[in-house]
């Protein structure tokens, strides 16, 4: 019996290491903008014959999918998306442990998202939080650039600004954490409510509100501004910066799913990832987030870290399961719930 559990396992073993690549599929549920997943698909395929099964999410609704397959996971990895539900994913238990042997060639940032999940997750990208604007909007109706968060709450910008809906969008609850540490719970939901008047929809999806600004149909979007070139590629009238009183960044993570059905398909995409081959084709599909690989090329229409001002801002403290959970139901009860 135990020399035919034996035959038998060896016959597996060999069977798998010899599965043709065009047999294997790795399923990912892919956070970043579509032009970015469609091409990651297409490129991986080609050059390794392995197939794509993409679903594309917001990062809550990632981390909600994740959290749904618990018993029966169909997700083999997560890619992109910001890094807070990541570690929440991490401390719950939905990803797996794997420490690549690529974490040394990433920005410290990125090996820094890695240690506090405990190697659940690494960082793939990152990007800064700030406002885009419909540059022709804002000269028609004669309204100045906002500059900072206070500028926000004027009542010239009523029912101007967009912004997505933190139970669905890693932007909005990375608006949200940074508002926080910016200024201190209280006052942050003083300000958030504030601004409530002068939101006109909380968009499901992070990009929307740039998308729509660039479109003419908001006039300001609360997003990140590395989405806002690819707008203005495509020769939309949009501009972004960072507010002068701080701002938080993202840190865009790559996790593999606890019980992935295609665990070996899933590290070799998730190494892939981590190249800097793999990581330009970010700013080929017209996507300007920081590559966290040091030896990735960075496009110019990258963000410059350096002339921006940053919070400190606490990943561990804001990715922790129980705070994003008490944030976001806060800003349901307290913000959203408002009328306008
Ligand atoms: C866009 C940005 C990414 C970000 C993602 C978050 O794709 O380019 O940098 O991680 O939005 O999306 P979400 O819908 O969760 O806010």
């Amino acid at each position: 019996m135990k020399k035919q559990i034996i035959v038998a396992s060896l016959a597996l073993a060999f069977s798998f290491a010899h599965t043709p690549a065009s047999a294997q599929t790795v399923n990912v549920i892919c956070s970043v903008q579509a032009e970015w997943c469609n091409l990651i698909s297409t490129v991986y395929a080609k050059t390794t014959g392995v197939k794509i099964n993409m679903s594309l999410k917001g990062s809550g609704e990632g981390f909600a999918q994740l959290n749904a397959e618990r018993e029966n996971p169909k997700t083999d990895v997560w890619f992109g998306g910001t890094g807070d539900p990541h570690l929440q994913a991490a401390e719950v238990g939905l990803t797996l442990e794997y420490k690549s042997p690529s974490l040394p060639q990433l920005q410290s940032w990125a090996q820094e998202q890695a240690k506090q999940s405990g190697y659940k997750t690494a960082g793939i990208y990152s990007g800064p939080l700030g406002f885009g604007y419909n540059t022709e909007l804002l000269k028609k109706k004669n309204m100045p650039v906002p500059q900072t968060w206070a500028d926000l709450l004027k009542p010239i910008y009523k029912g101007e600004i967009q912004v997505a809906n933190p139970a669905s969008s890693g932007t909005a609850y990375t608006m949200i954490a940074t508002l926080v540490q910016l200024m201190g719970e209280d006052k942050a939901f003083e300000y958030m409510k504030r601004l409530h008047k002068n939101i006109s929809q909380y968009t499901r999806s992070g990009t929307g509100p740039i998308k729509a600004a660039a479109r003419g149909e908001t006039t300001i979007a609360i997003c990140f501004i590395h989405d806002a070139p690819g707008e203005a590629m495509q020769g939309f009238p949009v501009l972004a910066l960072t507010p002068k009183d701080g701002t938080g960044a993202e840190i865009g993570s790559i996790s593999i799913v606890k019980g992935a059905k295609n665990l070996e398909a899933a590290k070799r995409f998730y190494e892939w990832a981590l190249t800097p081959a793999a990581q330009e084709l970010g700013a080929a599909a017209k996507q300007f987030q920081v590559p966290s690989n040091k030896a990735t090329k960075v496009d110019a229409r990258v963000p410059d870290f350096k002339k921006i001002k940053f919070i400190n801002y606490d990943y561990a403290k804001y990715g922790a399961s129980a705070e994003r959970r008490r944030l976001i139901s806060r800003w349901e009860k307290e913000v959203n719930s408002l009328p306008r």
